[in-house]
């Protein structure tokens, strides 16, 4: 049977010939041999007649359990570049399950952006929807297309259906640490707990409270790199998988138009991404990712912008951990969508600023509705005021950290305390259940040497759990510092990716036990009361802990991961390449 129904050679709209055309357009021995291959699924002939040929970048794996249904969702998408009449190739790029990845997922983000940005690069690709899901996978994307810079779109998976443990709600991450704590508190028994555990993930998806996933997914949308509605659509609701279907279509449409993610990611895209941060009381983790994707596209991001729009905007969105509801509600009561409404209402967005689908960002929300005020609060009575992420400074920090004042202890906010150091993670692990531990709830935990090179990979650590006999009594928050991450998942008066890294030989790594330490985030400040003569000395006889690893990828991250201040990116990624087409083999 002949597969040459002759559809020409045509050009889309635009008349700029297709990268794609570089390989499949070629009347020759080479044309005969790219084609030939790709002929073994069934392609005819007018599949290489110059349509767009769209990647699916897929990061399904059974190893990252919230990225499961994504063959599924892939299919979807592949649909729709068919309806478009796009020429659909699925690809595997690697996946970062942060359940069970050691020594930490992030470790591996910038291994996986380079991982997508080459693939992109090396293919006869015109344009790609990119899958993502679990935290990591969502930058990771993102940095390696915008490094690529090729018409991109962002596709989530969509986060889990609620919990539902004995009648009570609960949600990914938040009430994992909650009942563990209940674990070792003797308040519910190993049989309990082990319910809970099928009872939390019921579904396919990410995890469903405004943690990393949730967080980074309402960034796609509030970027513009995603379809609207892209955030809080459940992974098992139908009109997830028609969101993918109609960024398939919608893909196909943008490689005509040359819509590309540099020009979607623009300043005014991260300053929405940031006001957004605020209002639904996102991941801290978004920082660091906002930061490095930023770098890819060469938009001066810092960390004082976070501080300065997040400042004035109040956490609109009741949701886990800060609050009480989950995902799936979220969607049900009008998603971010509702959310972007309410900011652009205030003045508070960019509404200019485009998106994937061709509109503005405010042509996309100007008519969204909220179906529940309890879940997306009002603008003039917020869930909580003023709550975006703050950021201190301070000797204890030259170059910054972080603090998510939702999900902290009010009472906690101006505080000065006796630090109880730890030099490493195993030997907090170790300590907070030694019951001679000299620790009472108005002293400091102070964790060093989890940050980008120390750890290396800047663990989720820094939410360190509190001392059993400090439990027992009835604590359950204290001031944490730690040069770590936390999960979005996590909460309590945490602060967060000091910088520079104690391993780096930041000012961290001169705190001692007895040191005092004031947290005033009001003041937006983090002092150690230690004198410089003093810290000069300690200074001068600190020595760098040994690296955790001499060769291979672990000896490439740590020589050349920035500090959190600056994304965590590898100082020989920041800035867009492109992707022009390499020479051939032959
Ligand atoms: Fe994968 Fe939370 S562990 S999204």
């Amino acid at each position: 049977m002949s597969d040459d129904s002759d559809h020409g050679s045509k050009k889309p709209g635009s008349g700029r010939p297709l990268r794609s055309q570089a390989w499949f357009g070629r009347q020759d021995k080479m044309g005969f041999y790219y084609r030939s291959f790709l002929k073994n699924s069934g392609q005819p002939q007018d599949r290489f007649d110059g349509r767009p040929v769209i990647g699916i970048c897929n990061t399904w794996s059974e190893l990252t359990p919230c990225n499961g249904h994504f063959r599924d969702l892939a299919e979807h998408v592949r649909y729709g570049v068919l309806d478009a009449g796009g020429y659909p190739l699925e690809f595997p790029v690697s996946s970062l399950g942060e359940v069970t990845m050691r020594p930490t997922a992030m470790l591996f983000r910038n291994l996986a952006s380079m991982d997508v940005e080459e693939a992109i690069r090396a293919h006869p690709l015109d344009g790609v929807v990119l899958l993502m899901g679990c935290d990591k996978t969502t930058p990771a994307l993102l940095m390696g297309a915008a490094s690529a810079d090729l018409p991109a779109i962002g596709v989530s998976g969509g986060p889990q259906l609620r919990g539902v443990y004995r009648g009570q709600i609960i949600g990914s991450g938040t009430n994992i640490i909650s009942m563990s704590e209940q674990l070792r508190a003797g308040e519910i028994t190993l049989a309990e707990f082990h319910e809970a555990e099928a009872a939390m993930n019921r579904s396919a998806g990410s995890c469903m409270t405004m943690g990393t996933a949730s967080t980074m997914a309402s960034m796609v949308e509030a970027l513009g790199i995603g379809l609207p509605e892209n955030a809080a659509i459940p992974a098992a609701d139908a009109r997830r998988n028609l969101l993918a279907r109609m960024a398939g279509r919608r893909i196909v449409e943008m490689v005509k138009e040359d819509l590309k993610p540099s020009d979607i990611l623009t300043r005014e895209a991260f300053e929405n991404a940031i006001r957004t941060l605020a209002a639904i009381g996102g991941s801290t983790n978004a920082v660091v990712h906002l930061l490095a994707i930023a770098g890819r596209v060469g938009v001066e991001l810092t960390l004082a912008d976070f501080d300065r729009l997040g400042r004035n905007i109040h956490c609109l969105v009741d949701l886990m951990p800060s609050g009480r509801f989950l995902m799936e509600d979220f969607y049900y009561a009008g998603g971010l969508p509702a959310v972007l409404r309410a900011l652009g209402e205030r003045g508070l967005l960019h509404k200019d600023a485009l998106t994937v689908n061709g509109s503005s960002i405010w042509e996309n929300v100007a008519a969204a509705q909220c179906w529940n005020a309890e879940v997306i609060t009002p603008f003039d009575a917020p869930f909580k005021a003023e709550a975006g992420i703050a950021i201190l400074t301070g000797n204890l920090a030259p170059n910054g950290a972080v603090i998510k004042p939702s999900a902290a202890s009010p009472e906690l906010m101006q505080h000065t305390g006796r630090a109880v150091v730890f030099e490493s993670v195993e030997e907090m692990h170790h300590a907070v259940n030694d019951e001679a531990l000299d620790i009472d709830a108005d002293c400091i935990m102070v964790l060093k040497n989890c940050g980008p090179k120390g750890y290396p990979g800047m663990a989720e650590v820094g939410n360190m759990p509190l001392p059993a006999k400090l439990l027992r009594a009835g604590v359950r928050d204290m001031i944490r510092i730690s040069d770590a991450r936390m999960s979005g998942t996590a909460y309590g008066t945490v602060v967060l990716h000091v910088a520079p890294e104690a391993t780096a030989g930041g000012p961290l790594a001169l705190v001692q036990n007895g040191d005092l330490i004031t947290l005033d985030v009001p003041a937006r400040s983090l002092h150690l009361h230690v004198d410089e003569a003093e810290l000069a000395a300690r200074r001068a006889a600190w020595v760098a802990p040994e690296p955790h690893a001499a060769r291979g990828y672990q000896r490439l991250y740590v020589n050349h991961v920035l500090q959190a201040d600056r994304g965590a990116d590898f100082d020989f990624l920041v800035g867009r390449s492109g992707s022009p087409v390499a020479r051939d083999n032959h």
